[in-house]
């Protein structure tokens, strides 16, 4: 059996990290963890109890309430991978709307939530064979990751995809709402103080505007063949 390596995948919202990484965890028979999934359902949780809403973030209590945030990845056989649960519910639905998407940012730059997931996100990759997704993966979760990618495109062509996402699931959105969602998250993300996103210094940038989905998985197929031959 070949060696089992870490694989983190980072960079911009809507780049399709997720599918790519999924893709590759799949045929490696690695585990897939969707990091941002997590930061979503704190957000959701946040939401539920009435700690954010617009123009409103209690944070000392969000804060003071991370003990009793559960979160935990349950492998769903159908998909292939597994799903978020949030103090054992479901919350696969309820994560990815645009509302989540509105206001995670502002509970991701919060430092007690981050150390609270990088902690479960490190001891998820204990055992190697992993294929993680997110913003901080290969500078702060694993930054002795043997793989590392960071994955660009332009904010135009990441919208249109979010759109085109939310729209085949039903949701009423325009086409400018999310790509100003696109580009409020990617100011956010590359300018909060703790763990801003930044490229890791040796990680591959993969720009992906102008790839199909099976040229960019070949390419990093191949890079993975490259390090586990090393
Ligand atoms: O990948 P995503 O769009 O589902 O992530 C949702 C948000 O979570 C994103 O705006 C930034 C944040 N995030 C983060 O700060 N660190 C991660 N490792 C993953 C996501």
């Amino acid at each position: 059996m070949s060696k089992k390596i870490t694989i983190a995948i980072d960079g911009f919202s809507s780049t399709g990290k997720s599918t790519l990484a999924k893709q590759v965890a799949k045929e490696l028979s690695y585990v897939y963890v969707d990091t941002g999934a997590m930061y979503r359902a704190v957000t959701f949780f946040a939401m539920q109890n009435g700690y954010i809403s617009k123009d409103y973030f209690d944070k000392e209590t969000l804060v003071n309430s991370l003990p009793f945030v559960e979160l935990q990845f349950k492998f769903n056989p159908d998909l292939g991978f597994g799903e978020m649960y949030l103090n054992d519910i479901n919350v696969e639905k309820e994560i990815r709307t645009i509302e989540v998407s509105n206001f995670v940012s502002k509970i991701a730059e919060v430092s007690q939530v981050r150390a609270k997931l990088v902690e479960q996100q490190k001891s998820m990759g204990i055992h190697k064979g992993i294929v993680m997704d997110g913003r901080d993966i290969g500078t702060v979760v694993f930054p002795d990751a043997e793989l590392k990618i960071f994955m660009t495109a332009s904010p135009e062509v990441r919208a249109r995809r979010r759109f085109d996402e939310l729209a085949e699931k039903g949701q009423s959105v325009t086409f400018e709402e999310v790509l100003k969602n696109v580009q409020e998250r990617d100011y956010i993300d590359t300018h909060r103080e703790d763990s801003p996103l930044v490229k890791a210094t040796d990680a591959i940038e993969l720009d992906n505007s102008s790839l199909t989905r099976e040229e960019q998985f070949q390419k990093v197929l191949e890079l993975v063949e490259e390090v586990i031959n090393q």
